[in-house]
């Protein structure tokens, strides 16, 4: 049996003794829950976002409806809360009561501000109180506060800038993590903007916004409040790619941490967070659907598989998988690629004949024992039947040389 991997990873300058943390979110909205989570094995938590006691927060129930995906019960999750109820004084306590009980493990505020006076002094006071890092929300889909209704901060490169350096300046030597929205045209942009107004790291990204369906009968969409809906931020599994893509395009970009959030479910989506340039990994769905007891599947199955792969530490991971990301323009056409069966495998449902027929090249046929058989002239090597086809294995794509056309094969 060889030696354990190391899951200890560093962010801001910090070590975090596993690279999975509680995102802001009801599950940390609770100190007794934050204490239960760290017991739990979670190596750190961002307290809900929280804000000076003048701020109302006004939140309308119900808040949150799932979005269900062939069985799936949450495939995704809709919610239109808002932040904390609990304002700065009430987390400043709670900082010094977790820092006192779990020296170990990472404490990260999270604020919110109108102005830059609240800005500045909330950020002062979360650093003086001993968050380890202290996060910006730019990025609530419901907006930030003081701004025109659903505008999010997080998509003016210039405010980013700017409320990044007042944010700065009230945290003193505590890093400053910013989290974004991926509702933007460019995200290099919004996140080299952070960078550029002194942020330590980057948290990508937020939720999207959404709206979650519509109950056909009343016309109404969900979540109905009286009669009424608004907008979700959207998050969970449905997310995750979009999330992979905003962390992959600031890690070839941007020289700043990032620590990832919106999507991963187990520890093969933080691995592939990770693979494309995150350093920790946060969770807010999949904890609230199953419980903090998730964090024991999580550390068993990132540290397997790192044995698995011969490495030594979960830092190893860190942008592995960017140098095969490039532009469209860049990819190879010298190779061509071809769809073969295994007929051995084919449950006969016809999906791959039918999807070639009508949305690809009619390369497939059925033969009289309804096995589908692949014209080689005919297939261009699209993908489509892969993607249909519900067996594993039972389709395969097969390089050839581009002039060849298969007949090597
Ligand atoms: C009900 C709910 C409340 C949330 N509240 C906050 C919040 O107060 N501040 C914040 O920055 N993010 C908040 N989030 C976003 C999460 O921190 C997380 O970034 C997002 O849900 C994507 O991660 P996930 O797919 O693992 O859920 C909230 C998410 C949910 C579902």
């Amino acid at each position: 049996m060889s030696q354990p991997a190391d899951l200890s990873t560093s962010f801001c300058g910090l070590v975090f003794d596993s690279p999975f943390i509680l995102a802001a979110s009801p599950c940390t909205d609770d100190l007794e829950m934050v204490r239960r989570a760290f017991q739990a094995g979670w190596a750190g938590a961002v307290l809900k976002t929280t804000s000076v006691e003048e701020t109302t927060v006004d939140l309308a129930y119900p808040m949150i409806v799932g979005l269900e995906h062939e069985g799936r019960r949450v495939f995704g999750l809709g919610n239109i809360d808002l932040i904390s109820q609990h304002h700065v004084d009430e987390i400043e306590e709670r900082v010094r009561a977790l820092k006192e009980e779990f020296p170990q493990k990472v404490v990260v505020t999270s604020m919110m501000a109108a102005t830059k006076e609240d800005w500045i002094g909330v950020a002062r006071r979360l650093s003086a109180a001993g968050a380890d890092i202290i996060e910006c929300s730019f990025s609530c889909p419901q907006g930030t506060l003081g701004a025109k209704p659903g505008f999010m901060l997080g998509q003016d490169p210039g405010l980013v800038r700017e409320v990044t350096a007042w944010v700065k300046e009230g945290a003193g030597s505590t890093p400053v993590v910013i989290k974004i929205t991926p509702q933007v045209a460019d995200i290099v942009e919004v996140a080299q903007a952070a960078r550029d107004g002194g942020a330590d790291g980057i948290c990508a990204s937020n939720t999207i916004p959404a709206l979650m369906g519509l109950d056909l009968e009343t016309f109404v969409p969900y979540p109905q409040v009286a009669g009424k809906s608004t907008y979700s931020g959207l998050s969970g599994p449905a997310i995750k790619p979009i999330t992979l893509r905003v962390i992959a395009e600031i890690s070839r970009s941007v020289q700043i941490s990032i620590t990832g959030t919106g999507g991963a479910a187990d520890w093969r989506d933080a691995a592939e967070f990770m693979l494309v340039g995150a350093r920790t990994v946060q969770f807010c769905t999949a904890p609230m659907h199953y419980g903090f007891r998730i964090i024991e599947d999580l550390k068993d199955g990132l540290e397997r598989y790192l044995r698995h792969k011969g490495m030594r530490s979960a830092e190893e991971l860190v942008g592995k998988s960017l140098p095969f990301i490039t532009g469209h323009g860049d990819l190879s056409r010298e190779k061509k690629v071809i769809s073969r069966i295994r007929s051995e495998l084919c449950v006969k449902d016809d999906l791959c004949y039918l999807a070639c027929r009508d949305g690809g090249h009619q390369a497939i046929e059925l033969d009289e024992n309804r096995l589908p058989q692949m014209d080689e002239e005919k297939c261009v090597g699209c993908g489509l039947c892969l993607a249909v086809c519900p067996v594993p294995g039972c389709l395969y794509m097969e390089e050839v040389l581009a002039t060849d056309n298969g007949k090597s094969g």
